[in-house]
């Protein structure tokens, strides 16, 4: 008889009041653009200072406090944002496999998306298939305002925009807090 040892768990909330709530995303992303840097195919705001970072973790806390609250409420845990950022995706940029290894789990909420032309997140099963020993992934299906939350260690990646409409997207890693 089969079982199952090992399962990968992937969590999904809707981010409230979505118009509005993208409207003020839209004007933070003014205020700490997304920009290119040299040696990544996409755009970011990962590299801003550690002041501007700050208050830019304080406003993604704030917006996004419904999904996190109700993501500490399923675990039963409390946990700590530790880094907010936002990637942006202009046609032909695409981000290649990677984790975010050094933290518990990563949220991602998708700001600009359009189902019609863009992929959400392509996910890297963490072992090979047992028929084929073959690698495997898995794309959950998700539209603007949805905020998924992955364990850290799990790669992803997010395959070339084909088109010329931005997709952006806010990730957060959180933490144990120490
Ligand atoms: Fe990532």
């Amino acid at each position: 008889m089969k079982d199952t040892l090992f399962a990968v768990p992937y969590w999904k909330f809707k981010v409230p009041n979505w118009t509005q709530t993208k409207k003020d995303i839209h004007s933070l992303l003014e205020t700490y653009p997304c920009i290119e840097h040299e040696g990544q195919n996409f755009l970011t705001n990962r590299r801003l200072s550690l002041e501007k970072a700050s208050i830019f973790l304080k406003e993604c806390l704030r917006v996004f406090a419904d999904p996190l609250q109700e993501f500490a409420q399923e675990i039963k845990t409390n946990l700590k944002t530790t880094r907010a950022f936002a990637t942006a995706y202009e046609k032909g940029h695409d981000h290649i496999l990677h984790n975010h290894g050094k933290s518990l789990f990563t949220a991602m909420v998708y700001i600009d998306l359009d189902p019609k032309i863009h992929s959400g997140t392509i996910y890297k099963q963490p072992y090979t298939q047992f028929d084929s020993g073959n690698v495997a992934f898995v794309s959950p299906t998700v539209v603007e305002g949805d905020m998924i939350i992955v364990p850290g260690n799990i790669e992803h990646l997010s395959p070339v925009n084909p088109s010329s409409e931005r997709k952006t997207i806010i990730a957060m890693d959180l933490d144990f807090y120490d």
